[in-house]
């Protein structure tokens, strides 16, 4: 069973600000017409998600559910799922590789991490495959951090590398093992 991340981040290295904001990344400033940086073809290539709690709830908020592949919640608490979801959501425990373990055992192959948390369990547990990370040009100077502490160095390979005129770039890296 395959990990990967796409996900976006300040320059600075934070996903959200502190209380989760993501005013900086939805900026409409950032759009270009026909653009989506690279995330349908991403998602079309998984087919499950693993999602953070925290991750979870800001998603909650926004107008539409926007994923078109199962979503499981990782979360130790008891979660009401809206009505809507009920079909498409579903909570999920333990440790990164258990996770992945019962996943496949339900058929799936390639999951997409989301969240900072989540994404640094999986990370230590050498477990995520690929990253695609897009930094947007702003510093925020404090938020939810990507990445945290490591006890050893975690080598990466670039795969490929992009930038668009808004100022947004990517990279795609493999995950070293
Ligand atoms: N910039 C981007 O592209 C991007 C992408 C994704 C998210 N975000 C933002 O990042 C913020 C959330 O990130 P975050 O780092 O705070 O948290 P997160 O990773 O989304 O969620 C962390 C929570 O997930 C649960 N969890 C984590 N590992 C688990 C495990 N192994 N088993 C069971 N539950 C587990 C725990 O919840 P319980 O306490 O319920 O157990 C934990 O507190 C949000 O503001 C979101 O909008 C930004």
């Amino acid at each position: 069973m395959k990990a990967s991340v796409f996900i976006a981040s300040s320059l600075d290295g934070f996903i959200a600000r502190t209380d989760g904001d993501i005013d900086w990344l939805t900026n409409p400033d950032y759009d270009i017409d026909g653009e989506d940086f690279g995330y349908s073809s991403f998602i079309k290539s998984v087919d499950v998600i693993l999602m953070g709690r925290n991750t979870f709830e800001k998603v909650l908020t926004f107008d539409q559910w926007h994923y078109t592949v199962p979503v499981r919640v990782c979360t130790h608490r008891t979660l009401s799922i809206p009505d809507h979801l009920q079909n498409k959501v579903d909570v999920i425990s333990g440790d990164p590789s258990t996770m992945l373990e019962v996943l496949s055992k339900e058929g799936f192959v390639h999951a997409y991490v989301d969240g900072g948390l989540l994404i640094q369990q999986f990370l230590k547990a050498k477990l995520i495959a690929e990253i695609t990370l897009t930094l947007i040009p702003v510093l925020l100077g404090s938020g939810i951090p990507l990445f945290g502490q490591l006890e050893e160095d975690i080598r990466l390979e670039l795969l490929q590398s992009k930038n668009w005129e808004n100022g947004l770039s990517q990279n795609h890296f493999k995950v070293l093992k």
